[in-house]
């Protein structure tokens, strides 16, 4: 009899924080409410248990109702869904906070997050405008708050328990490196655009040394140019393991030890990305060893200013 191939059910337990979040994740960047709340409950469906969510993204009430809809249907419930969401970067100084998180909970309809992350390192001038900017058009970064400041707030949301675990999105090893060091409760995880072209090996070395989930974000390279589902090893090795190159590249994200989110909108897709399977061993090292091509497609750690959000929104 076939063993069922059980990659898409992978969880990671967190060394710092409670639970376990699962690998295969769905990511929320998705700017239209309404088709935000139809693809979170089509992934919900089709078997994500992982929904990451940002203040950022400003749809944070659809992706609440969609899993208020999915629950109320009565198969999945909440301890079932890993939720992440973001502090955005105007929310740095300790007294926002706890606020902007509150903010997040009561938009999403919960009364726990599963993972709450400082969205980047940067922070911005304090205020309701998300993106501030001077007459030149340029940001105005908050001089007055350091980054550890932000994550002793965060600190004290675990100790109040509302959080379940805490970390960093877009930071760079260097800067983790600090906080690492610096941190009462480490970071639990770490999410940073990661995909074939872009694999971070440093990063996910000192994540798994410091007992870090590495997430990756854009896995499919955000469907820039150059395409990674168009790239020749990721094809030739779909062809052989009778995948899609998406699947060819989301299997390999899982099997290297990171979780992953993907986004889409459309359910064939969304349903394709939830059903990967192991790839063969000499199909991962081919990724590993034969890709050449480097490419960062958001240049979001190093300003803050979220690349695949068109300015304005
Ligand atoms: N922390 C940060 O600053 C940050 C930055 C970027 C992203 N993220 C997180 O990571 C998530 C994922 O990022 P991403 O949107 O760049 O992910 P991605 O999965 O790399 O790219 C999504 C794009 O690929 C297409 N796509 C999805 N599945 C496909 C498939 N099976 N075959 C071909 N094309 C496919 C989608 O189009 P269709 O809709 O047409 O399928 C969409 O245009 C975001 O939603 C967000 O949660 C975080």
């Amino acid at each position: 009899m076939e063993v069922p191939d059980t990659l898409r059910y992978t969880r990671i337990p967190l060394t710092h924080g409670s639970g376990a979040i699962p690998a295969v994740g769905f990511g929320t960047l998705i700017p239209d409410p309404l088709a935000t709340k139809q693809a979170t409950k089509t992934a919900l469906e089709v078997g994500f248990r992982h929904l990451d969510c940002a203040e950022r993204y400003r749809n944070e009430e659809a992706i609440g109702d969609a899993m208020q809809a999915v629950f109320k249907a009565g198969t999945i419930r909440r301890q079932d869904v890993f939720v992440t969401t973001k502090l955005w970067n105007t929310n740095h100084r300790p007294d926002r906070v706890k606020s902007a998180f509150d903010g997040s909970l009561r938009r999403l309809q919960l009364n726990y997050v599963d993972c709450y992350l400082i969205h980047t390192p940067f922070a911005f001038r304090p205020g309701d405008e998300q993106d501030p900017r001077d007459e030149r058009g340029q940001v105005i970064y908050d001089r007055g708050v350091t980054l550890i400041e932000t994550w002793q707030a965060l600190e004290r949301l675990v100790d109040e328990g509302q959080c379940k675990s805490i970390g960093f999105s877009d930071i760079t090893l260097e800067k983790l490196r600090e906080i690492v060091a610096a941190a009462r409760i480490k970071p639990a995880v770490v999410q940073v655009e990661s995909h074939p072209y872009l694999p971070e090996w440093e990063l996910l070395d000192f994540c798994r040394e410091h007992g870090i989930v590495l997430t990756a974000g854009a896995p499919l390279g955000h469907d820039m140019d150059p395409k990674v589902v168009n790239d020749p090893v990721i094809t030739t090795i779909a062809q052989r393991v009778h995948k899609t190159p998406a699947q060819v590249a989301l299997a390999w994200a899982v099997q290297r030890g990171t979780a992953f989110l993907t986004t889409s909108t459309k359910p064939h897709n969304i349903q394709a990305n939830f059903e990967i399977s192991t790839l063969p061993e000499d199909a991962m090292r081919e990724i590993r060893d034969r890709i050449t091509t480097s490419v960062r497609f958001n240049t979001v750690v190093g300003t803050g200013v979220p690349g695949f959000i068109p300015r304005g929104q």
